[in-house]
């Protein structure tokens, strides 16, 4: 693998631009191929079965383009398929996201912490190991929130339609004494505005970008694999609609761009 290689990142849909906009900002010389598999959006309530088999999809793809890295930016994805992604691939490093509950645990006062996130994730083995192992003193509310990522998906990001969405979640977990909010979901991020409304302005809303971004730099570091200068290149692909991707990433990213259809046999 060479230093000039590419990064993959994707998720069921926009939702992982949360991440891409953390990995730009800390490594601006890696090029970034992100892949929105649109057309299965969303992933949250579907089987682990499909979802594994849609994160092996995109796996081979990037594999078969030369990626040195590919980041799982989907907290439903990582929860199905990581473990068995690192089996199918032992030379790729392969980065997940997961809802933040070590920082939370660390933040709470109150003792309590809510997460909202898809069905897959919470009730996923891993998601309940993650529990046990970081927070096991801490009460933890968990709130699934499918409509959520379906507001997202559609660029409803504020106004009366995300703030009716997201006030009786969010008034829910706070009422039952959550001083700590964790978003884990990757859509969720761009929903930030509406949940700290409802939420109360100091309450910590976490989210993984930034930490997902300083791992993936470490583990670039480590394998002689980090790009140290030039311009990274961002490319856009959908197994979806590439003219709805460009619209709404360039919404979600603030700036402009083409997105093109990923080819037919990985979509
Ligand atoms: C979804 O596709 O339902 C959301 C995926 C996620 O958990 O980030």
């Amino acid at each position: 693998m060479h230093p000039e290689s590419f990064i993959g990142v994707y998720d069921s849909g926009v939702g992982g631009l949360s991440v891409l906009r953390a990995i730009r900002d800390a490594l601006p010389h890696e090029s970034l191929l992100y892949v929105a598999d649109s057309a299965h959006v969303p992933y949250g309530e579907k089987t682990q079965e499909f979802v594994e088999q849609r994160a092996n999809t995109l796996a081979d793809y990037f594999v078969s383009r030369q990626a040195k890295a590919m980041v799982v930016a989907c907290n439903t994805a990582t929860a199905a398929a990581i473990a068995q992604l690192r089996r199918r691939h032992p030379g790729l490093i392969i980065i997940g996201v997961e809802p933040a509950i070590k920082p939370a645990a660390h933040l709470t006062h109150t003792g309590v912490i809510g997460v909202f996130a898809t069905t897959g994730t919470l009730a996923s083995p891993k998601f309940a190991a993650l529990v046990q192992r970081e927070a096991p003193e801490v009460r933890i509310l968990l709130r699934p929130c499918p409509e959520w990522v379906r507001l997202v998906e559609q660029g409803v990001l504020t106004g009366q339609d995300a703030d009716a969405a997201v006030r009786a979640p969010v008034e829910e977990l706070r009422a039952a004494g959550a001083d700590v909010l964790v978003l884990g979901c990757t859509h969720f991020p761009f929903l930030r505005d509406a949940i700290q409304a409802a939420a109360g302005p100091g309450v910590p809303l976490l989210e993984t970008g930034a930490p997902v971004a300083r791992w993936l730099r470490h583990q670039l570091q480590e394998r002689g694999l980090l790009r140290q200068e030039g311009q990274g290149q961002l490319l856009f692909e959908t197994t979806g609609d590439p003219a709805a991707l460009t619209e709404l990433a360039s919404r979600l990213l603030g700036q402009p761009l083409t997105a093109d259809a990923t080819p037919a046999q990985w979509r």
